[in-house]
């Protein structure tokens, strides 16, 4: 369980965080959505103790995350960092392999998981696995990312933006691999996005930023009937103008 209470961050005079408290159950896969610049991956970051907060804890099971080393904390959690976060010099297979290799997993166990994870993210392991990270596109790179954060089967996941340099065709089925996964693991954790449609398909709960602050948090269906206040009715304007399109185009090419 991941507990945020009052946490804040601030770069001089701007307020990056504000705030900003909110419970992940276990089990849990909140999504934090907001436009650019709105405190998401600042939040991420805190989660993770890549940022000091300047105020505020983070709880993890209870214990205060800075009671403990950064080290043991990130191992128990899986991070797909926003944009470039591949080790450049390190092969594809080496560098999902880097947390269980720290961990101390056997060899033939390493290179079983890792091929199993590439299938996973639809990289065929005879072709990519000894790749560096320049000889891939930037979709393929996003996909070696989430498998790398889901290499160490993580207790906790915090995912910045995983699709976001994705193909329309291509996102939609890693959405869908992703959901699968999901189920089968029960991920537990948070999940950034600047997309409204990906929140709705695929969160638990959503949490909507604006300007650092948490202006709702609740159910697609909640957003959905009861949106708080002008930002998060504007982030939800357009899926729904695209549900409507495609709801007036299907009916036009039915036969009347
Ligand atoms: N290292 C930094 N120094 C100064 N300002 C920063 C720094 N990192 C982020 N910010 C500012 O904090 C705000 C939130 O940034 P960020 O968390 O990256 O937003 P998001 O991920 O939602 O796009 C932005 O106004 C950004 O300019
Ligand atoms: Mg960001």
């Amino acid at each position: 369980m991941i507990e945020l209470r009052e946490l804040s961050k601030s770069y001089g005079d701007t307020t990056a965080v504000d705030r900003l408290s909110l419970t992940v159950e276990r089990g849990e896969l909140v999504f934090l959505v907001g436009g650019s610049g709105s405190g998401k991956t600042t939040t991420l970051k805190m989660v993770n103790r890549l940022i000091e907060p300047s105020g505020g804890r983070v709880l993890i099971d209870g214990e205060d995350l800075h009671d403990g080393p950064a080290w043991a904390i990130r191992r128990r959690m899986g991070y797909v960092f926003q944009g470039i976060g591949l080790f450049p010099h390190l092969r594809v297979g080496e560098n999902i392999a880097v947390t269980p290799t720290l961990l101390g997993w056997p060899p033939a166990r390493i290179a079983a998981r890792v091929d199993e994870l590439l299938e996973l993210v639809e990289l065929d392991p005879g072709v990519y696995r000894d790749r560096r990270p320049d000889e891939l596109s930037g979709g393929q790179r996003q996909r070696v990312g989430l498998a790398r954060a889901l290499a160490a089967e993580p207790e906790l996941m915090l995912l910045d933006e995983p699709f976001g340099a994705l193909d329309p065709a291509t996102r939609d089925r890693l959405q869908r691999s992703f959901q699968e996964i999901r189920e089968r693991l029960g991920l537990t954790g948070l999940f950034v996005t600047h997309d409204m449609s990906e929140a709705l398909l695929l969160a638990d709960r959503i949490a909507v930023l604006d300007g650092g602050r948490l202006i709702q948090v609740g159910s697609a269906a909640e957003l959905l009937a009861a949106p708080a206040g002008a930002p998060v009715a504007a982030l939800l304007e357009a899926p729904r103008r695209q549900a409507r399109i495609l709801a007036r185009a299907s009916a036009a090419g039915e036969p009347s």
